[in-house]
């Protein structure tokens, strides 16, 4: 069977308002640490009311970043399982499921405060561009806000439980409130005006006390976490199955990293280092390896598979010809590496899921050297390849452009119709419905 797109809202998607993660920006211990790369809490309530999850069935995510899927599921009273690679994000994951009475988190907060205030010497002020370096140009945190983030950050040390987890959130979150660099898709972007807000000791207080209001008035009026989850950080290509335990799953909401090119490990470099999570840039290098074949900043093993389906031969010879155009001569191996992973993973679900089982991968098409590569197609002709049946391929919403590069290449080819990027959602069963 041709995977085809749906462009209509089906019964499966229609109460399906928005994807993106801006909804979950306000929302109650969604608004803990907020990631771009989230999907919206919506989309996962949408997708547990069409598969209709009971108390005690489980719900993955094997990409679960942020912990959105977790995050709703478990105030919903459902066994959740998230894998996540990134030891930053799958804590922020954790986290957001913690619960702690407003109290002893204040208690806490206060001891946290005057670390703070006192400040401490950072191990990061002399490391790469963490700060102010001889005459280096440009540095991310001002020499005043990293002392008060170690003063704080050492008087969580001796903390145990979740006020510690919630306050060295609070911490990492205020620090990058005060960073001079903002994320800003692939990488980090200097403020234009970072020289002279010149954050210091003072701005990062502010922060910190925000955010540890926010988390206090979520406490006292979010559901409390009622579901039995958990996060293991691991990489799913090799720890998901350990990770369940036997069990197997109803429904599984994911969105892999899309194939743009995008280290999620480089652009949360500064959250790895100051929570200690990575120490040095061997083990920043260890970590990317570990992530999925998306991004060619790092040299991975290269693909052994060739064929993944119908749409996707014609593509990637036309991306082959127009080689001398990348930007990376390894984007064509990162194509194929990346829907081998792909492959990896949608057999291993297979293996993991009950008879009447669904999954609902959100992802997004790409381009290389101007030509759209219809990444959704061909995870749905890869999922049929592995057994699934499709249920629909439904787009959602186009990305207004590309970017400038590519956009200028097309231009030089005189390509007439420049592809918009979409955002689709793969919805899959186990069983053929009837
Ligand atoms: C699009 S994001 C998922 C965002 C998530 N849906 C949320 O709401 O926050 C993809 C995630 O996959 C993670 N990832 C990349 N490679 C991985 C691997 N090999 N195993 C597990 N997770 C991985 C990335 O670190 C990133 O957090």
């Amino acid at each position: 069977m041709h995977a085809k797109l749906s462009f209509e809202a089906t019964p499966s998607t229609r109460k399906l308002a928005r994807i993106d993660a801006l909804d979950g920006a306000t929302m109650p211990r969604h608004r803990w640490y907020f990631v771009k790369e989230a999907f919206s809490p919506n989309l996962v309530g949408c997708a547990v009311e069409d598969a209709g999850v009971c108390q005690e069935e489980l719900v993955l995510d094997p990409f679960v970043g942020s912990g959105t899927v977790p995050v709703c599921c478990s105030a919903d009273g459902l066994v959740t399982v998230g894998c996540e690679v990134n030891p930053f994000l799958a804590a922020v994951a954790r986290t957001k499921l913690l619960n702690v009475r407003p109290k002893t988190l204040l208690h806490h907060a206060s001891s946290v405060y005057r670390g703070v205030v006192e400040g401490r010497p950072s191990p990061l002020e002399s490391f790469s561009t963490f700060s102010r370096v001889g005459d280096a140009p440009k540095w991310l945190f001002n020499r005043r806000v990293l002392r008060a983030f170690e003063g704080g950050w050492r008087a969580t040390v001796g903390m145990y439980g979740p006020a510690r987890d919630l306050l060295r959130l609070a911490l990492i979150g205020a620090a990058m409130d005060v960073c001079n660099a903002v994320k800003d898709g692939k990488c980090l972007r200097y403020r234009s005006d970072w020289k002279t807000r010149n954050f210091d000791e003072e701005s990062f207080q502010r922060a910190f006390k925000t955010r540890v209001r926010i988390i206090r008035e979520d406490l006292d009026q979010a559901p409390r976490v009622a579901g039995p989850v958990s996060i293991l950080n691991t990489d799913v290509r090799s720890g998901m199955s350990a990770g369940l335990d036997g069990d197997r799953f109803k429904l599984c909401v994911t969105s892999p990293p899309y194939l743009n090119s995008f280290d999620y490990t480089d652009v949360y470099r500064p959250e790895l280092f100051l929570g200690k999570f990575v120490k040095s840039m061997e083990q920043l290098r260890a970590l990317r390896l570990r992530t999925l074949r998306s991004h060619t900043q790092i040299k991975w093993e290269d693909p052994k598979e060739e064929d993944f389906g119908p749409h996707f031969s014609p593509v990637f010879k036309e991306i082959q010809d127009q080689q001398q155009t990348l930007w990376n001569r390894r984007i064509p191996m990162m194509i194929r590496a990346y829907f081998e992973d792909i492959t990896l993973v949608l057999r291993q679900l297979k293996q993991l899921a009950l008879a009447d089982a669904s999954v609902w991968i959100v992802v997004s098409t790409s381009a290389y050297a101007g030509v759209e590569v219809p990444v959704d197609l061909i995870i749905a002709d890869i999922a049929c390849r592995e057994g699934w049946y499709l249920r629909e391929v439904r787009v959602v919403r186009y990305l207004r452009r590309l970017p400038v590069q590519q956009w200028k290449q097309l231009e030089k080819r005189s390509v007439r119709r420049k592809p918009h990027l979409r955002e689709s959602i793969v919805i899959l069963d186990r069983t053929a419905r009837r």
